[in-house]
């Protein structure tokens, strides 16, 4: 058989098909998976099978950037009901704490069922005997579950690159039972927080009655796919269920902030701005979830009470278009862009806006340059699984002199541990601690930053895709070859 031996499956490809121009062409996918898992694919040559990112159109495999490339279609009654609907309209609010209220549609499920066994079949088709797949996010829960059923030979992982509720809100889901199955397809499943962990080892148990010892969780006949024997007395395999945390190519990037070309661009960009005593900075996709609403509350309450000079002070806010034909999305944009130039409008100076927004993303280098230009950057969201930016931003200090303002309510805060800690709805302890980052003394900037960057340095995206595998090669199937 001539199908891969190691398989990458994730809602997107690494790239989007870019339809904007006068001729198509393929740009990189927004968000943390792929920054994530791109990486991954340089070390083990394989395939990643993916959407293209656009409605009613077919692809060919294809190779780019060293990667072999495998579009799934989804047609545009899916990108509404499986991709914006369940995914983003029902899971993505569900698994970030219900900061807006989930919407429970039967038909947006049935998509969903529909094309994860699209996702399953490609993945059938491509895998070689004994290949190892690893399945990536809350798109696409079902499909472990099904491939099992149809590729028994295959290993299976699973990572989750978003929070799992607490069991009190994940209930709220009428198909929880089946989206914990389709998971529990996998011979390991990864979360990026022991918490994450421990919420779906606990919706393990009271929903579907199994136990885990440990991280583990034994598998009945009558819950395996690939058993014949439908009793709840036969175990047949062990899922285990841990924490993996999420990294990025640290070296990588400070590379990029050593180069003279980039550092002289971070210049420029401060000049550009009017060369501020200090430049605050904001980079989030455009999500309810990333607490933006409640930075700009807190930055604006601190011109009013006089603890920030206009004068001196500005924030970039990068927020990038996301998922736009959500109402949700609609509605966080407008709040934000209605903050945004309420803040201007009250404070800016002639020619010195206090926030310079922009709405939408940039390429790598550009980012690089912001990062270094920036003193202070402002991670708060409400919830967040990791957030790889706080990490992007500190892997760029190489001088050690910028802060790191950072959500305890993001994954990342578990590894970030000298960053400078805020709860986002405590609006008084936000604004304390921005005026707090704004004027740190020098030698406690470097301290908190130099510990921050050595543990990214081995805490790095390898380490992380090397823990994960490393463990999946080692997840128990003898169970398995019994039974069969
Ligand atoms: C987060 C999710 C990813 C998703 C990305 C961008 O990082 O974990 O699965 O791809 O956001 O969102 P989008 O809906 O544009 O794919």
């Amino acid at each position: 058989e001539d199908g891969a031996d190691f398989i990458v499956v994730a809602n997107r490809l690494p790239v989007d098909r870019d339809t904007s121009g006068e001729t198509p062409s393929w740009r990189t996918s927004p968000g943390g998976l792929v920054t994530g898992v791109a990486p991954v694919m340089q070390t083990h040559k394989g395939a990643w099978i993916g959407w293209a990112g656009v409605a009613d159109e077919e692809f060919d495999p294809f190779d780019i950037d060293g990667m072999h490339l495998v579009p799934v279609p989804l047609s545009s009654e899916e990108v509404r009901r499986y991709y914006e609907g369940f995914s983003n309209a029902t899971l993505w609010p569900l698994y970030h704490d219900v900061i807006v209220p989930p919407e429970f549609h039967r038909t947006w499920w049935n998509s969903y069922r529909t094309v994860n066994r699209r996702f399953a079949e490609a993945v059938a088709r491509t895998a070689s005997e004994g290949a190892t797949v690893w399945v990536h996010d809350y798109q696409l829960q079902l499909v472990p579950y099904l491939l099992r059923g149809m590729r028994p030979d295959v290993r299976i992982g699973f990572f989750n690159h978003i929070p799992f509720p607490p069991w009190e809100i994940f209930a709220q889901l009428p198909w929880r039972a089946q989206i914990l199955r389709g998971l529990l397809g996998a011979d390991l499943i990864g979360f990026q927080r022991p918490a994450d962990a421990q919420n779906f080892r606990r919706a393990v148990r009271i929903c579907l009655g199994l136990p885990s010892s440990g991280n583990l969780v034994k598998i009945p006949a009558a819950e395996d796919p690939a058993s014949e024997l439908g009793d709840t007395t036969t175990i047949t395999r062990t899922a285990e269920a841990s924490a993996f945390p999420i990294s990025i190519d640290t070296e990588h990037l400070a590379q990029l902030a050593r180069d003279p070309q980039i550092c002289a661009r971070a210049k420029e960009i401060r000049a550009e701005l009017g060369n501020p005593e200090t430049i605050l900075l904001g980079v989030d996709r455009m999500d309810y979830t990333k607490g933006i609403r409640h930075r700009l509350k807190a930055y604006g309450e601190l011109f009013n009470d006089g603890v920030l000079d206009p004068g001196t002070v500005t924030l970039v806010q990068i927020a990038t278009p996301s998922r736009e034909r959500i109402d949700q999305y609609q509605q966080i944009r407008t709040d934000v862009e209605l903050a945004v130039g309420r803040i201007n409008g009250e404070y800016s100076g002639m020619g010195h806006p206090v926030i310079h927004y922009f709405h939408h993303s940039y390429p790598r280098d550009e980012m690089t340059a912001l990062y270094i230009a920036a003193d202070v950057m402002l991670v708060t969201a409400l919830r967040d699984g990791m957030n790889l930016v706080a990490k992007e931003y500190v892997a760029c200090q190489t001088d050690d002199d910028g802060v790191l303002v950072l959500s305890e309510f993001a994954g990342a805060a578990e590894q970030l541990t000298q960053a400078v800690m805020v709860n986002p709805h405590d609006i008084s302890g936000l604004k304390s601690r921005i005026a707090a980052a704004v004027t740190m003394d020098p030698g406690e900037k470097r301290a908190r930053m130099r510990a921050m960057r050595e543990s990214l340095a081995e805490e790095d995206v390898r380490a992380w895709s090397d823990a994960f595998l490393t463990r999946l090669q080692q997840t128990d199937r003898a169970g398995q070859a019994e039974a069969a």
